[in-house]
């Protein structure tokens, strides 16, 4: 994901360090209370069967990055070509009084691919499982690309079988409503024997933006880059600090090192944002495939110290070959107080014919007490 701007300012009451009226734990670290849900019913995405989506405010619209995408055509069958990741936008949701299922829009319509793939990734079109498209190896396994900082990796199945680093693509804007057009900036930004920093998360605050990354066991680490101008210097090594054993260093550290692992995260997929109404940083993610339970952690600096996950949400799961996975969260498609959430997940159903999965995301909003 890009680093996201929070364009709105709000005043929360604090009094002593302490935020009225929400619980913490013996930390002083937030621990959130759902006041109430809506659901807003599956995204819809005209002709389009696509998971894993992500939101991301650009100028006046949202502009929104999904994974794996087919045509979904009128009589039910899902198309036999995949490109592995296309954006959209959309608006904001409604209020929820009124809650009305959201519409993805594609004016460029089905198929080009929004972060392309590099010269060792398969670029060209190739066929396995019964599909085809850029990425695909023809040996059973395929690259997946989506989401700034990019991982490349190729996946046999669910299991990584390549990771061969970290790319740092460039999205840039045209005007608004139209999509932006994405360029690879940095081939292998990151080495494969580093953290993929902001791969897994990212937040913009306090002029640096921070970058998580997953650790080999599955956990977060840390950077931040500081920020001149308007995030073109991330490009910039020099510019970047690594948080290694309680401190931010200048050297990046290996990815294996045990002193960069951030204590009570999860580098399951996951979003990162900052809390206004808490006072907190906070993340949300799921506790992985095949369920699509929400889990919130809370930490008053981005580098923790992270209150254990405390589940807050369960979402329904399909009945196709994956029940459900990509718990994320949309802190841009909210107004920036802390408020509220958005949350979406990608559950599936078989498609008419019995052979694809059909991808369905709801959208849920959660407000806090
Ligand atoms: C559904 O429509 C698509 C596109 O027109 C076509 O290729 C496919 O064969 C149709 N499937 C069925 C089951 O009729
Ligand atoms: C991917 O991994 C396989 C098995 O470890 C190896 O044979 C192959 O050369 C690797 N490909 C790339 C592009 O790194
Ligand atoms: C980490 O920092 C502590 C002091 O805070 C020090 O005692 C320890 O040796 C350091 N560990 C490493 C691996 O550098
Ligand atoms: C991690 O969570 C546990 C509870 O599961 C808590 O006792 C501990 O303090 C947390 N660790 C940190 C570093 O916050
Ligand atoms: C599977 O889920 C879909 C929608 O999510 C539903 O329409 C269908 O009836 C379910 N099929 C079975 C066999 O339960």
């Amino acid at each position: 994901m890009t680093p996201r701007f929070f364009p709105y300012s709000a005043l929360a009451l604090i009094v002593c360090g302490t935020v009225l009226g929400a619980p913490s734990d013996d930390r002083g670290r937030i621990i959130p209370v759902v006041a109430s849900t809506t659901t807003y019913g599956d995204l819809i995405d005209p002709g389009l069967n696509r998971d894993s989506c992500s939101s991301t405010l650009w100028a006046n619209d949202v502009l929104w990055v999904c994974r794996d995408t087919q045509q979904a055509f009128a009589n039910g069958s899902i198309g036999t070509h995949l490109v592995a990741n296309t954006v959209s936008l959309s608006g904001l949701p409604s209020a929820p009084s009124n809650p009305i299922q959201l519409v993805l829009s594609s004016p460029q319509g089905y198929g080009p691919i929004f972060y392309a793939f590099e010269a060792d990734e398969c670029p060209q079109e190739g066929c396995g499982d019964g599909v085809c498209g850029p990425g695909i190896c023809g040996d059973g396994t395929r690259w997946v690309n989506a989401y700034g900082f990019m991982a490349k990796q190729r996946l046999l199945g669910l299991s990584v079988v390549n990771a061969t680093g970290y790319s740092l693509y460039h999205v840039t804007s045209q005007r608004p409503g139209v999509i932006p057009s994405a360029k690879m900036h940095i081939n292998a930004f990151w080495s494969a024997t580093q953290i993929g920093y902001g791969s897994a998360a990212s937040v913009v605050r306090n002029g640096f933006a921070y970058l998580y990354g997953a650790t080999p066991d599955r956990k977060l680490a840390v950077a931040r880059a500081a920020l001149t101008g308007l995030l073109s210097s991330l490009e910039d090594h020099k510019i970047y600090e690594y948080y290694v054993n309680g401190t931010w260093a200048r050297t990046p550290p290996v990815n294996t090192d045990p002193t960069i692992v951030l204590p009570n995260t999860s580098a399951v997929q996951g979003t990162m944002y900052w809390s206004p109404k808490w006072q907190s940083y906070v993340w949300i993610g799921g506790d992985g495939f095949p369920n699509a339970n929400f889990l919130i952690s809370t930490a008053p600096k981005p580098e923790g110290p992270w209150s254990a996950p405390q589940q807050f949400y369960s979402g329904v799961v399909g009945n196709g070959t994956l029940a459900a996975y990509s718990a994320v969260a949309h802190p841009d498609l909210t107004d920036g107080t802390g408020n509220y959430i958005f949350i979406t997940w990608t559950k599936t159903h078989f498609d008419v014919d019995g052979i694809f999965n059909v991808y369905e995301q709801p959208l849920v909003r959660v407000d806090w007490q």
